[in-house]
């Protein structure tokens, strides 16, 4: 009687300790499972990640809507509503050029052109390159430079595209980007960075063997970094190396027109040669999707340099997202970027090491291929190319 009274007085308390475990162990493996989705790549994984830009995309189109109320109530007129209705069909009309303003073979061309007309329609039709080719008048020198010849230009612009198996893809983008260059009296060369190999993509890593080797070739004074898949809208948004660093791709469709977060640096954007040199260009570490680009602005955050963007409707751009697979996510980006500013001097141009690339000219770009491996010893790497 004694122990049953003794055992009821206990009962309860053991109830609440069983309880107490079960809740615990529930909830433990709701973290681990969740965090098995997050870091593990398969297809939990992208669904969780399509889950986030979903998310992201709808708080996007709430705060646009609740921006458009805004301005239906208060009736202002601004020059973003009339360029958002306007967009495929007519173009700008106000003009670009300075009234009187004229130019010479001799003068140093100016960054604004009467051609310059705006927005425009952007077409993502798939077709072969040669087809493109046949559209242009002017010539382009084999490896892909242009410059005008009714004016000076004042700089020498590359553009860095990284690439791997996007074949279908670069018509597209040549398509919208060489006549835009052309108008905008750009002298300017693009290269396309292939990487080879079976590593994930590395696209840091080939801006870094691009810069390097565009360098060898010829003494640009800044640089594009242009994903493939982005397509400009409005030929307003000038390429020259001015307001440099820069951050292009500010406004993107699939972010609903709206900038993703505000040290975004990702799919468009462009340094002076002196200011990559300074910031020891990119990391060379982030293999696979993700992470690279916000790497590169705690860099240029680092190197002292502030951030320039262009008007919201000269940062628009279409993604191409018909025959795009997904990049496999870069796991380890987030304890990477946590060490960020620690990894910054050991980790870039000083310590970039690369089989000696395959260079081939053609028409519209200069091809350099290059298989890229993991750079193991760091430290040794960069006291080597520091002596
Ligand atoms: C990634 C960036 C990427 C951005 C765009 C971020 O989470 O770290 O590399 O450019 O998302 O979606």
């Amino acid at each position: 009687m004694k122990l049953r009274r003794l055992f009821g007085q206990r009962k309860a308390p053991i109830r609440s300790l069983w309880f107490f475990m079960l809740m615990a162990a529930m909830g433990w493996i709701c973290i681990s499972v969740t965090y098995f989705i997050y870091t593990v790549p398969g297809t939990a994984n992208s669904y969780l990640y399509r889950f986030i830009l979903m998310k992201t995309a709808l708080f996007s189109s709430v705060r646009s809507a609740g921006a458009d109320i805004v301005r239906i109530v208060r009736n202002s007129d601004s020059l973003d509503d009339s360029y958002k209705t306007d967009i495929g069909k007519a173009a700008e009309t106000t003009t670009f050029l300075p009234q009187n303003f004229t130019f010479s073979p001799n003068e140093t061309c100016p960054e604004k052109f009467k051609e310059m007309t705006g927005p425009f329609y952007v077409n993502m039709t798939e077709i072969p390159l040669d087809d493109i080719y046949a559209n242009f008048s002017r010539i382009i020198d084999m490896g892909g430079r242009w410059r005008p010849k009714d004016c000076i230009p004042p700089f020498k612009v590359a553009f860095l595209i990284p690439f791997r198996k996007r074949h279908h893809h670069l018509p597209i983008l040549l398509r919208h980007l060489l006549p835009m260059l052309m108008k905008q009296h750009l002298d300017f060369t693009i290269f396309l960075v292939e990487q080879s190999g079976e590593y994930p993509f590395n696209r840091a890593m080939l801006f870094n063997v691009g810069f390097t080797e565009a360098m060898k070739r010829d003494k640009f004074d800044c640089f594009i970094f242009h994903d493939i898949d982005h397509i400009p809208e409005n030929d307003r948004t000038y390429y020259g190396c001015v307001d440099m660093p820069r951050h292009y791709a500010t406004q993107l469709d699939i972010h609903m027109y709206h900038l993703e977060y505000e040290d975004f640096f990702g799919g468009v954007s462009g340094v002076g040669t002196s200011q990559f040199r300074k910031v020891n260009g990119f990391s060379n570490q982030f293999w696979g999707w993700g992470g690279e680009d916000d790497d590169f602005y705690t860099r240029i955050k680092q190197g002292g340099y502030n951030v320039s963007r262009p008007p919201d409707a000269y940062g628009r751009y279409q993604s191409i997202t018909k025959n795009h697979l997904q990049e496999a996510q870069f796991l380890g980006r987030f304890s990477l970027l946590k060490h960020s500013a620690e990894r910054n001097f050991i980790d870039g141009l000083n310590s970039l090491h690369y089989k000696t690339p395959i260079i081939t000219l053609t028409r519209f770009y200069t091809n350099i291929t290059v298989d890229l491996r993991p750079i193991k010893d760091l430290t040794s790497a960069t006291e080597q190319t520091l002596k």
